[in-house]
């Protein structure tokens, strides 16, 4: 209340000025988490094409994970504000490569599940924030099985007259990459390859964006399409014979 007079504090003026001043110490506390954090994070809806552009310049500065990060929370950020301003997205560079440059989940998704797990909610927060889970494993889905990438940049930086598209039957970097690499014969450092990651990155967004936007208007109805661990007893993607074969191991059942 320092620096309110009680005359302010009855008249309007008082009032913005209290409201800003709370503002401000509400959503400092809620960036620093503990108990103060609070779902659903405000989301109000964006626009797809706007937002996957940003997504692809994003990419050739911060890489795909965080690029899909910052399309979407620069935009909250201007529109909101905080927590979105405090959010560390360069952080996420880690993402790349399919984690510290590893192969294994594409950064793309990673970022998408984590913008969706921040804005409605980790599942375990009850009912209403289920969907964040729901989203980020159905576009895990929707990954594996379209032919990517789907988005066109207004700006591509490399195949700009064609690129071709392919299916990875997985969400996993290393599988998407190398298919994709196969197909169109490019190496992992050449200009195309990175125009395609981007690409990626940028439809990955745009497809975030148009669940976020449903979501918000309570149009997002869907399940989670398939679990494995509850079909196998073990995490996994579900077309286990692309890589065991015939001979899918079972999962060991609990010890007696
Ligand atoms: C992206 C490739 C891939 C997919 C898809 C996959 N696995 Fe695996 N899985 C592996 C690899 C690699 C191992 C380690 C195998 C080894 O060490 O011999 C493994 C190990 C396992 C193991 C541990 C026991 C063992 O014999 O190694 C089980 C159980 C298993 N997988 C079941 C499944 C099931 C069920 C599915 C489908 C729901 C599945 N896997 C999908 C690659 C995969």
């Amino acid at each position: 209340m320092e620096g309110l007079s009680r005359r302010q504090l009855i008249t309007g003026a008082g009032a913005l000025a209290l409201g800003a001043m709370l503002t401000r110490f509400i959503s400092k506390a809620e960036a620093k988490g503990g108990t103060t954090e609070k779902w659903p994070w405000p989301y109000e809806k964006l626009d797809p094409k706007k937002t996957a552009e940003i997504a692809y310049e994003e990419w050739y500065r911060v890489f795909c994970g965080a690029a899909v990060i910052s399309s979407i929370f620069s935009q909250l950020a201007e529109k909101i504000g905080d927590p979105y301003k405090s959010f560390p997205v360069d952080s996420f560079i880690v993402l790349e490569g399919g984690m510290a440059g590893w192969g294994t989940i594409c950064g793309s998704l990673a970022g998408a599940n984590i913008v969706a797990n921040v804005i409605i909610g980790p599942r375990i927060a009850g009912p209403d924030c289920e969907h964040g889970h729901v989203i980020g494993s159905n576009i895990m889905k929707w990954y594996s099985e379209i032919a990517l990438p789907t988005f066109v940049p207004s700006n591509p930086k490399a195949n700009k007259d064609k690129i071709v598209q392919t299916t990875s039957n997985s969400p996993l970097c290393h599988i998407s990459v190398g298919k994709w690499m196969k197909a169109y014969g490019f190496a992992l450092a050449s200009n195309e390859r990175k125009d395609r990651c981007a690409r990626v990155a940028a439809s990955v967004a745009y497809k975030l964006v148009e669940d976020l936007n449903a979501w918000k208007d309570g149009e997002y109805n869907e399940e989670v399409a398939w679990s494995p661990a509850k079909h196998f007893g073990i995490t996994g993607q579900q077309n286990c014979n692309e890589c065991h074969g015939s001979n899918i191991p079972e999962a060991p059942k609990m010890k007696k």
